[in-house]
This record gives structure tokens, sequence and C-alpha cells, in this order.
């Protein structure tokens, strides 16, 4: 179930944030003018308001349909690409309640699907490498300033995935929005080539898909 059926949490809430949910229809009508990019597993979306999830989880949802038509004889396949489609979504929300929320749904939400399709034989292990990109993905912090609540500055991970192999890469979204100001089109989130791409604020080694979230 991914349908979140109340817009508003309280008055004070619309006067001070604007926060009023998108429907469901909404979402979907909105996504299907994107639908083939919603249909492409490793595209990559940012919500930079992305409340408690409204938006994400549909894109969720979406591409987890694919990845269970293209991937139904391999339960490792099916990991890495239900994975890369986590990875390829981020969000950025003000208010810290509205964070945990959108984290938590996305991840309650891959699990039911998960444990749905392959019960007995689910990896506990695996489950905590998605939720540690969830956490990663959906940053607190301000969309205008660029900043998180402490004053540094909003990070997003790139996870390249090459068979079992992760690498991830940090940037900085200020980086990343002047890069794609300068392309007239995002970065990290529009597939650029490589020597488009931002420098880097940090790179890591190569890891198992299984060991994410040892990344520090
Ligand atoms: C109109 S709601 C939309 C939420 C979600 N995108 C949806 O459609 O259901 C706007 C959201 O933006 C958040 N917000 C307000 N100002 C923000 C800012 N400067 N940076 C990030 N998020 C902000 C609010 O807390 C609220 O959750």
């Amino acid at each position: 179930m991914t349908t979140n059926e109340k817009q508003t949490k309280s008055k004070d809430r619309v006067r001070e944030h604007g926060e009023v949910f998108t429907a469901e229809r909404e979402v979907n009508a909105m996504l299907d003018l994107v639908k083939c990019e919603t249909e492409r597993i490793d595209s990559r979306f940012l919500e930079p308001a992305c409340g408690n999830g409204n938006f994400l989880i549909k894109i969720l949802e979406r591409k987890l349909d694919v990845v269970d038509k293209a991937y139904k004889r391999s339960q490792w396949d099916w990991e890495i690409h239900a994975m890369v489609a986590v990875s390829s979504l981020y969000g950025v929300e003000l208010l810290p309640d509205n964070v945990a929320e959108c984290v938590s749904r996305l991840f309650d939400y891959f699990k039911q699907r998960y444990k749905a399709r392959y019960k007995a034989k689910t990896s506990h292990i695996y489950l905590e490498n998605v939720l540690y990109l969830l956490k990663k993905n959906i940053v607190c912090g301000d969309a205008l300033t660029l900043l998180q609540a402490d004053g540094k500055p909003i990070i997003f991970s790139e996870w390249g995935f090459s068979g079992s192999k992760v690498i991830r890469r940090d940037f900085t979204m200020s980086n990343l929005l002047k890069s794609s100001e300068k392309q007239a089109k995002p970065t990290l989130f529009d597939l650029q080539p490589e020597e488009k791409l931002p420098v880097p604020v940090r790179q890591y080694p190569a890891v198992n898909y299984l060991e994410i979230k040892n990344y520090a």
C-alpha cells in the first residue's frame, strides 16, 4: 500500500511550511508525464521538497514493477536491480519528522515487496543495506540554502553499480546545481557524460552490495 490519503497535518504546518501533500491521483498524473523515466530502473529522481514521500514511493512502485518483470528468475539479479532502483531516488525535506516518515514508508514498502516475493529466502543484511541507502539519499535540509540544519552543505551520493560491486561518490547539492545551470540540465540526476560531472567531494573504494552500510 503506497497511498497516504491525509493531505495536511496541521494548519500551522500549512501556514509555516506550505505542507500540503499531493494526492495519489495527481502524483500518478504528473509521473505519467515522464512515464518512461519512472519505468527506467536507474533513472535518478530528486524531489527537493519531498514531504513524506508521496512522489518517491510511487516512483519506487513503478520501478519495482519493472524489476519484477525483468528479473523473475534470479534472486541475485532482482536484489541488485531493486537496489539500483532505491539508490536512484533522492529527496530533500526541511522537517525532520517528514524525513523519518519518508524513509520508513519507502523502506516498509520495499520490505513488503521483497518479502512477498522471496519469503524465507529474504536477507536481513540486504534489507539493512537498502535502509542505509534510503537514509543517505533522503536528506534533511533546506533546498533553498542547500544546507543541512547544522549548516553543513547538503551532500548527495552517487551509487554506481557494476555487477555485485558498488562505488560511491559524494557531491554537494550546490555543485550539482551549478553544474546543471551551465549545462541547462541536471547532472547526477540526468546521467551526463563523466567529463561533465562536477568534481566529487569524496570518492570511496568499491564494495560488495551487501557492504554498502559499512561506508563511513
Ligand atoms: C507542498 S508540500 C509537498 C510535499 C510532497 N512533495 C508532496 O507532494 O506530497 C511541501 C514540503 O516542502 C517542505 N519544505 C518547505 N520549505 C522547504 C525548504 N526550504 N527545503 C526543503 N523542504 C521544504 C515542507 O516541509 C513540505 O513537506
